[in-house]
């Protein structure tokens, strides 16, 4: 058999196998199985070392419930989840919401932090641009987050914008049960005053997300 058609068999193979899946489906029982197995698959091949540990494999909660119903979840359940990430989140003591916006910049910028190689002590980034546009200037972005360009401008720098951007880089999960972002506040990445100056990054009118 040559190469190309050697390929061509094992694609046709291939596709046969994803067909049979998706025609069939799968018994709850076989995800449950295929479920152990990549656990089990996760837990040897990774080990503790320095600051990341193994411990961050173990699902809470949301995330278990999410893994099982994604965007399915019914309505209790997302309820249960919001409110209860509502209850958790942490307002500023000093009731000010706003930061400085270049301190921010330079947070959103930074992806640093929480690997092996970090110091336990060392702050982390926030790592915004991984997922989100956010200034006109900066053309490097990821896109699993919405643009977060003129931010400001289009909410408006109100008390009531001010306290959703802040909950929400405390715990993303109290407006969006199954979101994809990061628990910044609830999971101790991000501090107070970080969120602070974040909060100004995107709200600050003379921040340049709210530039032209
Ligand atoms: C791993 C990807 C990821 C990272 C990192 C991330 N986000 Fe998000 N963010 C999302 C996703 C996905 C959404 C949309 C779903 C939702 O609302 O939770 C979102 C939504 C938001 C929203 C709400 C937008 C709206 O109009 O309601 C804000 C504000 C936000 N992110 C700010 C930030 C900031 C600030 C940072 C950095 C500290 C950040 N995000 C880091 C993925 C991310």
């Amino acid at each position: 058999m040559t190469t190309n058609l050697r390929n061509a068999v094992l694609v046709a193979g291939a596709i046969a196998a994803v067909a049979g899946c998706a025609g069939t489906g799968s018994s709850p029982e076989q995800s449950a199985a295929w479920d152990r197995e990549a656990q089990e698959v996760m837990a040897r091949s990774f080990r503790d070392q320095g600051i990341a540990t193994v411990d961050r494999l173990k699902q809470d909660e949301v995330m278990a419930a999410c893994s099982t119903h994604g965007q399915h979840i019914d309505d209790e359940l997302r309820e249960r989840i919001q409110a209860a990430a509502q209850a958790d989140i942490k307002w500023p003591s000093d009731g000010n919401y706003l930061g400085d916006w270049k301190e921010g910049e330079k947070l959103a910028q930074s992806g640093r932090g929480m690997t092996w190689s970090d110091k336990a002590d060392a702050p982390n980034g926030g790592n915004c641009y991984n997922c989100h546009r956010i200034t006109k200037k900066e053309i490097s972005y990821g896109t699993i987050g919405p643009s977060l360009y003129q931010y400001g401008k289009l909410h408006g720098n109100t008390e009531t914008t001010q306290k959703y951007v802040w909950g929400k880089i405390w715990n993303p999960n109290a407006y969006t049960a199954c979101t994809n972002m990061p628990r910044f506040g609830a999971h101790g990445i991000l501090d107070e005053k970080q969120i602070r100056h974040l909060v100004a990054l995107l709200l600050d009118p003379k921040s340049p997300v709210n530039a032209e």
